[in-house]
């Protein structure tokens, strides 16, 4: 076997090596395709600036991230059914991202718990919430995410309601996973996952167990979901979720500048410029062209996190280049772990953090956070719509203060 050197080679191993509905859970997006299509042809179409003889022997990658040190500009995203990708993929996740110094963030639909995790790990991870339509219930999982010494809650704006994946309808994804005549031959072809995962301990949603009746016979995530999910969830929950949860709160899924006004207004610590990996409104813009006017409209009052299609170091730089704090990274986690367990993840952090060192010194910049503008190209980007307005934006840009932000951060 070649040697793994991209995040594609590790998305490959895991599609030869977890069966195709979980596979295709992650992979795929909702209806047509189109956002989950337009979020990495976006970002494909960015240019970056190459510059040259500037003094780049001395670089840094560590910031932080609502005010937690990492020492680069990326965390897991929350990925529902991550213990399906590997036996306690959660745990693998997140012991991978604190050897890195990265955050890990826990899904509200995760397979092991939050205990689970917790018990597992030494250092604090963040937790996502889904807020359901039992409150109560809501209420249970900020308080176990608290003693559990959540360092931020994540909650997710973007999913009252679920977009529909057909891969998820016409693979027949169950949770807990099943072998069934369907799938029979391809699980036969996967006998590591099976051993590990179909046969393992932790196959349904950890942090449910017993609390949600009947979500072990539900044939499909999206039916069990469409029954839990409060769709009446609106800003003034935000608010409730501000008292119960003494933390740092992040707000994800943003993707329109109005949103973005009433998210820094509820006085988050970050929000995540996000369209949920294009599994959610297909049709919507792309996460990257969406990041630079919420950037200009609200980067002043919080801190902007980014994803939507990041899957190499080159992705995270355009998206640090117009304006986002960090990335999160949830499709090339999950390829990761599919394809190697926590030895992929760690790979995955590895080959994204070589791929961003490297590309900001061939843009001459050596402190990730002096990236700006000026390490994209002034032309060619191939935008539309918001993303050509930053082309423009670019393009008017000052030639030469590159030079100048690196020879002073150097
Ligand atoms: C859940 O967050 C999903 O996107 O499936």
């Amino acid at each position: 076997m070649e040697p793994i050197t991209t995040i594609q080679d590790l998305r490959l191993l895991a599609k030869r090596r977890i069966p195709r509905a979980i596979f295709e859970y992650a992979d795929r997006g909702s209806y047509d395709e189109r956002t989950i299509a337009a979020n990495r042809a976006d970002l494909a179409a960015l240019k970056l600036r190459q510059r040259v003889m500037i003094d780049v022997s001395q670089r840094s990658l560590a910031t932080t991230i609502a005010g937690e040190p990492v020492t680069m500009p990326l965390a897991i995203a929350p990925t529902g059914l991550t213990g399906l990708y590997h036996r306690d993929g959660e745990i693998c996740g997140a012991r991978a991202a604190q050897a890195a110094g990265i955050p890990f963030c826990l899904s509200t639909m995760s397979i092991c718990s939050i205990e689970d995790v917790a018990a597992a790990v030494a250092k604090p991870f963040w937790f996502q919430l889904y807020v359901m339509r039992d409150r109560g219930f809501a209420q249970s999982l900020v308080e176990r995410a608290i003693a559990a010494k959540c360092s931020a809650l994540v909650l997710t704006l973007d999913l009252q309601i679920q977009g529909q994946r057909h891969r998820d309808i016409k693979n027949g994804l169950s949770i807990p996973p099943r072998l069934t005549l369907a799938n029979a031959l391809d699980i036969a072809t996967k006998p590591a996952w099976a051993m590990g995962v179909l046969f393992g301990k932790r196959r349904t949603f950890g942090n449910l167990a017993g609390r949600a009746p009947g979500s072990d016979s539900l044939t499909t995530l999206s039916q069990w979901i469409a029954g839990q999910f409060d769709p009446s969830l609106s800003w003034r929950d935000v608010e409730w979720i501000r008292n119960i949860w003494p933390g740092k709160l992040i707000l994800k899924g943003v993707l329109d500048v109005e949103d973005a006004k009433i998210a820094a207004g509820t006085g988050a610590d970050a929000i995540v410029v996000s369209n949920h990996g294009g599994r959610q409104l297909d049709g919507a813009v792309s996460s990257i062209s969406a990041l630079p006017g919420i950037v200009e409209a609200v980067g002043d009052r919080t801190e902007i996190l980014f994803d939507g299609g990041v899957q190499s170091g080159q992705d995270v730089l355009k998206a640090l280049a117009l304006g986002a704090r960090a990335c999160l990274m949830g499709k090339s986690f999950l390829y990761a772990l599919g394809a190697m367990g926590e030895a992929g993840v760690t790979k995955a952090i590895d080959i994204i953090r070589g791929e961003l060192d490297v590309s900001m010194a061939l843009t001459g910049v050596t402190d990730v956070k002096s990236v700006d503008r000026n390490v994209l190209a002034q032309s060619g980007t191939g935008l539309s719509g918001a993303a050509a307005s930053v082309a423009a934006a670019v393009a008017t840009g000052q030639p030469g203060a590159q030079a100048s932000a690196a020879a002073s951060a150097a």
